[in-house]
């Protein structure tokens, strides 16, 4: 069952606000030409409605990333993200936006066992949540799977390096790529899933040199977290970035310490209930034409 809304008025295949403005997959693609992005793509994760609101005019690309396990849901890892949250989130993010592509993460278990398994999948979480494409986490062994979506109309964003979906295998979420074995098969994935037709691949937590050298060596966009400058373009966790956490992996960079303000304005608010200056005249519905004016002869809220 479908959790967005289409304007059948207007356009059925995008379920924009302003139809036919939401950035494509092709016009995604081309902004690497020749091996070269002269304009970097900005892509930031979003959770809910009001984020994407925010964030859209700023984005090429927004990321129903399965971090939402972490940030929304308090879960110790992404492992146990469900479908069923990604297609909730993927909606509320689509119906938010209108300008930047939405793409939705496959969580762990719903795609790698089979490419038949990932169609399932995958059509489901467009069909819910109305999203333009999805991401998967894996390199050589997922090419298969990637080809298979692509070639059935599911345009697939490629993860690889560090695959935070494997962190039982990996052992932790430390950078990838320190040997020269490990470089290699992360150049190697990254080429295997270019070549199985993702339209862009994003590369988290290896050493610059591997971000350098996979961004040379694909013809799609490569977006990098944790990956240097080196990428065409650049993705972080957005509460990461807002400063709405205490700790943030080493490669974040924080434009705002929303964590403190909000902490500071809850300790206002519970001040002010407790010492009965919230609320004032100002947020009371009382009768039009009693002395129902504030201190200042303002009307109160009606
Ligand atoms: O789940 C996520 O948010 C991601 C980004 C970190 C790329 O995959």
């Amino acid at each position: 069952m479908s959790t967005f809304t289409i304007d059948s008025a207007t356009s059925r295949a995008t379920p924009s606000p302003v139809p036919g403005k939401r950035m494509t997959v092709p016009a995604l693609r081309a902004r690497k030409a020749s091996g070269k992005t002269a304009d970097p793509i900005v892509m930031l994760t979003a959770y809910t409605m009001r984020m994407a609101q925010l964030l859209d005019p700023h984005c090429d690309l927004l990321l129903v990333g399965d971090s939402l396990g972490q940030v929304i849901y308090g879960l110790p890892s992404t492992v146990p993200v469900t479908l069923e949250m990604m297609c909730a989130h993927g909606a509320a993010v689509v119906r938010g936006s209108w300008h930047a592509l939405v793409a939705v993460d496959m969580p762990f278990g719903s795609y790698e066992a089979t490419p038949e398994q990932a169609f399932i999948s995958a059509s489901r979480v467009m069909k819910e949540s109305g999203c333009a494409a999805v991401k998967l986490e894996g390199g050589e062994a997922m090419a298969p799977t990637i080809a298979f979506l692509s070639a059935r109309g599911i345009p697939v964003i490629g993860h690889v390096g560090l695959t935070p979906q494997a962190v039982n295998t990996l052992g932790g979420y430390g950078a990838r790529g320190k040997s020269d074995a490990e470089a290699k098969k992360i150049l190697a994935d990254a080429v295997a899933v270019a070549k199985a037709g993702a339209f862009c691949i994003v590369v988290e937590g290896v050493m610059e040199e591997i971000a350098t050298k996979v961004t040379r060596a694909v013809d799609c966009p490569v977006i990098g977290i944790g990956a240097s400058d080196q990428c065409d373009g650049q993705v972080l966790v957005t509460e990461d970035m807002l400063g709405l956490f205490e700790r943030t992996p080493r490669f974040v960079k924080r434009y705002a310490d929303l964590a403190s303000e909000i902490g500071e304005a809850a300790a206002t608010y519970a001040a002010e209930v407790r010492s009965r200056s919230f609320p004032t005249a100002d947020q009371t519905y009382r009768p039009k034409d009693s002395a129902a004016s504030g201190p200042a002869g303002k009307p109160s809220a009606s």
